[in-house]
């Protein structure tokens, strides 16, 4: 017996001949707070990791997130090929960046950049990032003006919807801008061009609108915004942007709705951010920020550097980052084309609707907004749910927990000031979860009701035991 063992131990040690599962690696700690001193094969050390991962949720079911979760395989070899490559070293890497520049050419020319102005773009880590470049640069050019007008430049200020991203809320503070946050109402979850109106002045830098909320995946009212704006440029002289985030619905709504004026055909819409790695399809992360012109973006903004080789321009908040999703960006725009967005695009919708739909026949589940902008669904519970004793104290919250058991991944929340007595269930649509997915859904969630409705009635039962006379 101990010498079974001590063979088994040196068998181990010598880890020859055995799979991973076999050798030492598996049977010791894993290191967690120091780096070892002696390191481990690349089996173990891949295996040991990998097996760790298991305890992650499925991204395939993940329908909190606006991020891909899937691209083809031709995708996957052209991200592999490219993961070593360092996209601010545009000078060793000339393609990658002339690349990235048909991609700007694109989206520029998606969103309607018109003829007579020089778009200007950049890609970025996500929306995060192009959103605060965005603001940043019309900051700069706020300040520019007021400068040569002689006028105070101490207290600007920024004003959007409480449904905005806490990325808007972290550039004011970043950025020391006052922030201009209009609080939602009950039933009125975007921003108005009333709202806009109470909240400008001549500090403002830029009107903040969104193309798919982050909440309810609602429009904020861009078109009477920029209408305001104009109004407000010819009474009072100020000339204040619109930066439109659109994230989600900036490779949406031009798919879906072409006609829709919503970016540069708008006269103050002078910059958008949209995410690749939402619903452009690319795994995260990569952004897109686009000025209308490039007299929006001020040149004491552009650094200049000359260590790579060569005269650089960079406009980043980062300096190094991956080129492979610059690159299955272009990919996709190559592979699908117009027509394969809109395919895609029309198949979310379809699938949104058709979930909406069943999820409403159920009597449990109403939509916050019946019109369907995006394919992202919010719900909340129907007074019928508070009505049927039985199912009190099953709120979206226990829903999501509940769904977490089946692996799937669904957000609920409450909706931000002043609506915060409304809680959301929020899935979002993505290219793989289709029809069938969406059946499998419904059916989980019937089920959580049924168990429910059932465990309650046992419960009830319980405590109120039927008298049994005969
Ligand atoms: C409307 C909106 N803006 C900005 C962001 C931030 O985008 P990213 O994750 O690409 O930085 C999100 C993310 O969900 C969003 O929904």
């Amino acid at each position: 017996m101990l010498s079974n063992k001590v063979s088994l131990k040196e068998l181990k040690k010598k880890g020859k001949n055995t799979s991973i599962y076999g050798s030492r690696y598996v049977s010791e700690p894993i290191p967690k707070f120091e780096i070892p001193e002696e390191g481990m094969p690349s089996k173990a050390a891949y295996q040991l990791i990998s097996d760790e991962l298991n305890l992650d949720g499925n991204p395939n079911l993940n329908l909190a997130s606006f991020v891909t979760t899937w691209m083809e395989d031709e995708a996957d070899m052209l991200i592999s090929q490219t993961n070593g490559k360092n996209f601010v070293d545009n000078d060793e890497y000339p393609q990658t960046q002339i690349i990235q520049n048909r991609v700007i050419n694109m989206l520029a020319r998606l969103f309607n950049a018109p003829h007579n102005c020089e778009f200007v773009g950049t890609s970025t880590i996500g929306s995060s990032e192009a959103i605060m470049l965005g603001i940043l640069a019309h900051k700069w050019t706020w300040r520019e003006n007021r400068k040569a007008k002689c006028a105070d430049c101490s207290k600007p200020n920024i004003v959007m919807g409480a449904d905005v991203h806490v990325v808007w809320e972290k550039f004011a503070k970043y950025f020391d801008v006052e922030l201009r946050m209009v609080p939602m109402e009950e039933n009125e979850y975007t921003l108005t061009a009333d709202n806009v109106k109470e909240h400008i002045d001549e500090n403002t830098i830029a009107v903040g609108v969104v193309l798919g909320t982050t909440f309810t995946g609602q429009i904020d009212q861009i078109q009477e915004i920029n209408d305001l704006l104009e109004d407000v440029k010819d009474e009072k002289g100020w000339d204040i942007p619109i930066h439109v985030d659109g994230a989600s619905g900036a490779f949406v709504i031009p798919f879906l709705d072409p006609d829709f004026e919503w970016d540069f055909r708008l006269s103050h819409v002078r910059s958008i951010n949209v995410s690749g790695h939402k619903y452009g399809l690319v795994y995260p992360g990569v952004g897109w920020l686009i000025f209308k012109d490039k007299k929006f973006l001020s040149d004491d903004l552009v650094f200049e550097v000359n260590y790579l080789g060569g005269i650089i321009p960079t406009f980043n908040l980062n300096f190094s980052k991956g080129s492979s999703m610059i690159i299955a960006q272009y990919y996709n725009l190559l592979r699908l084309g117009k027509e394969g967005y809109s395919n895609i695009m029309n198949n979310l919708m379809e699938t949104t609707t058709y979930l909406a739909e069943t999820l409403e026949n159920t009597g449990y589940f109403k939509l916050l907004d019946e019109e369907l902008s995006l394919p992202i669904l919010a719900i909340k519970l129907t007074d019928k749910v508070e009505k049927i004793d039985a199912l009190g104290n099953l709120d979206v919250f226990e829903i999501s927990r509940k769904l977490r058991g089946r692996g799937w991944l669904v957000p609920a929340y409450t909706l931000p000031h002043n609506s915060q007595k409304t809680a959301v269930l929020r899935i979002v649509i993505k290219e793989n979860f289709t029809r069938d997915m969406a059946d499998l859904l419904v059916n989980d969630i019937k089920n959580i009701f049924k168990t429910h409705e059932e465990v309650s009635t046992e419960d009830l039962d319980k405590k109120n035991p039927s008298i049994n006379i005969f």
